[in-house]
């Protein structure tokens, strides 16, 4: 698709919205594999399916619901994608990033994201937390890619503080206070679907990742080039130690993001409304 028609599309998606929302909250979280869950911290107000907002990507993953979901968490207006896109459902990296432009477009300026991912540090365990402090992209892709919008953002976006400082330092007070316990690292992105092989831990492992999953990185690259604050947890669902590798199906995907749900959720409930 060329620059014209994706940036009309994401017009004639944000106008769709605007029509059928009473208010537009500055604040979006992406609820990503597993965690679902956290939209029960949500006193919501509208729903609208992806499937009728014109452009809009679908979900085809059936563990992601597919719903923009406009409520407030704590008395605080948020916007939630209860489902996101994938690299390796075929979309291309705009795809995927389709929506953050129209939450761009709809006023919204810091975003929230969460998934699940394999912990590649030894230090980690199933069921554990991870701030996102840095990632690396080895995604092959990158939604920045062709034809630049100056309108959005610059050409060369600077990425020196992707995952917004602040909002990092935020995290780690509340967390101490909710009595929940949150490592901090890098995430490494790939594109999947396949988990790694072993040989492939051991070099993401000597490359620098903490942890490693197929999502966020798409997501963050364009919440950045148009410059929103983001803060983004990741939720470590299987332990990738290459010399003691264990099978890994998407049921223990899911069980384990729902065992590391509750903590997320009370994180959640407790840091939203001091954003
Ligand atoms: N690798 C990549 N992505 C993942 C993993 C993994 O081990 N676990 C959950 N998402």
């Amino acid at each position: 698709m060329r620059l014209p028609e994706y940036i009309s599309n994401v017009g004639e998606a944000a106008e769709e919205i605007r029509k059928r929302v009473k208010s537009l909250p500055d604040l979006a979280i992406i609820l990503g594999t597993g965690l679902d869950k956290l939209a029960d911290i949500i006193q919501v107000d509208e729903s609208i399916p992806y499937a009728s907002i014109p452009h809009f990507p679908q979900s085809t993953v059936s563990s992601h619901a597919g719903e923009l979901v406009f409520g407030t968490v704590e008395s605080r207006p948020v916007i939630a994608m209860r489902g996101r896109m994938h690299l390796y459902e075929g979309y291309s990296a705009w795809e995927v990033t389709f929506p953050i432009r129209v939450l761009s477009e709809l006023g919204v300026r810091t975003l929230i994201v969460s998934n699940a991912c394999g912990g590649m540090n030894p230090d980690y365990r199933a069921g554990d937390l991870m701030l996102i402090a840095d990632h690396i992209n080895l995604m092959g892709h990158n939604p920045l890619e062709g034809a630049n919008n100056d309108e959005w953002g610059p050409r060369f976006p600077d990425m020196s503080d992707p995952y917004t400082s602040s909002l990092r330092e935020l995290t780690h007070v509340v967390a101490a206070e909710s009595g929940v316990s949150i490592h901090e690292g890098v995430y490494l992105a790939v594109v999947g679907p396949n988990l790694e092989t072993r040989a492939e831990y051991r070099m993401l492992r000597r490359m620098g990742g903490d942890v490693v999953g197929m999502s966020t990185v798409p997501e963050v690259l364009v919440a950045n080039h148009m410059d929103m604050s983001v803060l983004a947890i990741s939720v470590i669902t299987d332990e990738c130690f290459p010399d003691v590798l264990q099978p890994v199906s998407l049921e223990d995907v899911l069980a384990a993001a729902a065992k590391a749900s509750p903590p997320l959720i009370e994180l959640l409930r407790n840091l939203i409304p001091r954003i």
